[in-house]
């Protein structure tokens, strides 16, 4: 067995290989003079059974993903399971407005295409699931979430809308206090409103926590609900941290303490990592 970890994802196939002994396959990934992608790999992973790790984010990953499972394929292995940390494009699940691709499907029938089994953590909506045409499980970073916050005295979890909600409950059981939510709008893509709410937050150390930070939107018009309550300390956090154009700084200037994501997408915000969740789901499904 081999495990193939693709350039966005190598801290988790990483740990991976040492807390299951399997050993990361070599390979080489360079680009043409044109920046076209070429990949090797050189070990014989003919007749093993191969988990490839790669995030489907930012666009490069997706080629590069399709190529080692190509080059897998090619190679002989007996099973290839893909891990995707972060699955890009599962926002668009639907189709908004006629005319639109569902993106999250059109992905998720590519990837299919090599692939024997596919797992992915925190998807944005549980029925992404169903866009794979073969097996595919999902698991989720909350728990490892949690105890970073826990360790750090968070004593309110904050969802900042009711599609957050099953998140904060559940990280707020595990750490073992109260949770809230905000009630928001979403105008376009980067504008969003926060519906003011009376809010028990004075001197508490308060996590707002969601799936995702993209532009940064909705944790900062969260944040600056929130200040008005007199929290104590203001996390943000979220399994995907996207932190698109200056998302990070929107948030430190909103009033935030300290933001916190995974490993799912590297940045220096991954400060919770996530092979213990996958690991759980192998163990689990026997997979
Ligand atoms: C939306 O449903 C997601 O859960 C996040 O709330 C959203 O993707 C965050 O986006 P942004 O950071 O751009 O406000």
């Amino acid at each position: 067995m081999y495990i193939i970890g693709g350039t966005a994802s190598k801290t988790i196939a990483e740990d991976m290989s040492k807390k299951l002994q399997i050993p990361l396959a070599e390979i080489i990934i360079k680009r043409f003079p044109d920046n076209e992608l070429y990949i090797r790999i050189l070990d014989d992973i003919s007749g093993e059974d191969v988990v490839i790790v790669q995030t489907t984010y930012p666009d490069q990953n997706i080629v590069e993903l399709f190529l080692l499972q190509n080059a897998v394929k090619e190679a002989g292995a007996t099973k290839i399971t893909v891990i995707i940390p972060y699955f890009g494009y599962g926002r668009q699940d639907k189709k908004f407005e006629d005319g639109e691709p569902i993106s999250a499907k059109a992905i998720a029938n590519l990837v299919s295409l090599n692939a024997d089994e596919i797992i992915t953590i925190d998807p944005h909506k549980e029925h992404i699931l169903d866009f794979f045409t073969i097996p595919t499980f999902s698991c989720s970073a909350v728990s490892e979430l949690a105890k970073y916050l826990k360790k750090n005295n968070v004593n309110l979890v904050l969802a900042p809308d009711k599609g957050a909600l099953d998140r904060a409950r559940q990280t707020s059981s595990i750490i073992g206090c109260d949770f809230d939510y905000m009630e928001k709008t979403r105008i376009d893509g980067t504008t969003v409103e926060i519906k003011p709410k009376n809010l028990d937050a004075q001197d508490k150390n308060v996590a707002i926590i969601d799936d995702i930070i993209s532009t940064g939107g909705t944790m900062a018009k969260s944040i600056k609900e929130l200040k008005k309550y007199k929290a104590k300390k203001i996390f943000v956090s979220c399994t995907h941290g996207l932190f698109a154009g200056d998302a990070a700084k929107k948030l430190i200037s909103a009033g935030c303490d300290e933001i916190i994501s995974t490993d799912t997408i590297v940045n220096k915000f991954s400060k919770v990592r996530v092979s213990p969740c996958i690991l759980q789901l192998l163990r689990s499904k026997q997979l």
